[in-house]
């Protein structure tokens, strides 16, 4: 489970800071310091166990070895997710998580998801080590809103969009119906559809229950953040708070 990160501007001893965040146990980051491979500010730190205050300009006031600190904790990241690559951290076959850097695996808090997409489902993820900020992101309260790019067996039926929207769909095995959403056919066998809720394969068994089948599924915003054209597949990239604002809404990312 996600823990709360450490609240940005929170003093951590740095050994244990970098241990956390995968760079070795305690031990060897006291050695890294005594070898002077660990500056701060462009200096040696005057010990292991010296307090560095955690902010996400800590990258780049921090070298090892020459190169800027990982992302400290309290990061949020996008995710260009391909086909073919499962949203756990247990299962076996291509995770999520072997796109990111290998150190990163071992990083306390770890960074999870934001929600989960399906393995043959492609586009924009969200992962952070940050649990209230993934609770804010996930909560059916907020109803931040998930654009997906649909591709469909058949030809669309033309009563797709006012069923959707009805708030009244009820699929197979779920017990209250789901949240209105919105279809925007882009050909006859292509559609964006918005949705506000996360149920479980939710597109594909909403068009299940209209008589047709998904054959690619894509998603490509949430909340207003764009999946970026230039953000390669399999590729990763920082949230910025501005980003964090446009998935969240602006006055709540402060
Ligand atoms: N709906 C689905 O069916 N699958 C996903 O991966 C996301 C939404």
């Amino acid at each position: 489970m996600t823990e709360p990160s450490p609240e940005p501007g929170r003093l951590l001893r740095l050994d244990r800071l970098l241990a956390n965040m995968g760079y070795g146990s305690r031990r060897e980051i006291q050695q890294l310091v005594r070898a002077g491979r660990i500056l701060l500010d462009g200096a040696r730190p005057a010990a292991a166990d010296q307090r560095v205050a955690v902010t996400p300009g800590l990258s780049s006031r921090m070298t090892i070895d020459g190169r800027p600190l990982d992302p400290p904790p309290g990061v949020a990241l996008m995710l260009n997710k391909p086909l073919g690559v499962t949203c756990s951290h247990k299962e076996s076959g291509p995770l999520v998580y072997g796109l990111l850097p290998p150190r990163w695996r071992g990083r306390d808090p770890m960074i999870s998801t934001v929600g989960r997409l399906d393995k043959e489902t492609s586009g924009l993820l969200l992962l952070t080590d940050d649990g209230e900020l993934l609770h804010r992101i996930i909560s059916p309260r907020r109803q931040i809103a998930k654009r997906y790019r649909v591709s469909l067996e058949r030809a669309l039926g033309g009563d797709e969009a006012e069923v959707f929207a009805s708030g009244t769909l009820m699929l197979e095995s779920d017990d209250k119906p789901l949240s209105p959403a919105v279809l925007e056919p882009i050909g006859e066998r292509e559609a964006y559809l918005t949705v506000t809720e996360g149920r479980y394969h939710q597109v594909r068994r909403m068009f299940a229950a209209t008589g047709n089948h998904v054959t690619a599924l894509h998603r490509d915003r949430i909340g207003s953040l764009d999946l970026p054209p230039d953000l390669e597949t399999g590729r990763y990239r920082v949230l910025t708070a501005a980003d964090i604002g446009a998935v969240i809404g602006t006055a709540d990312s402060a």
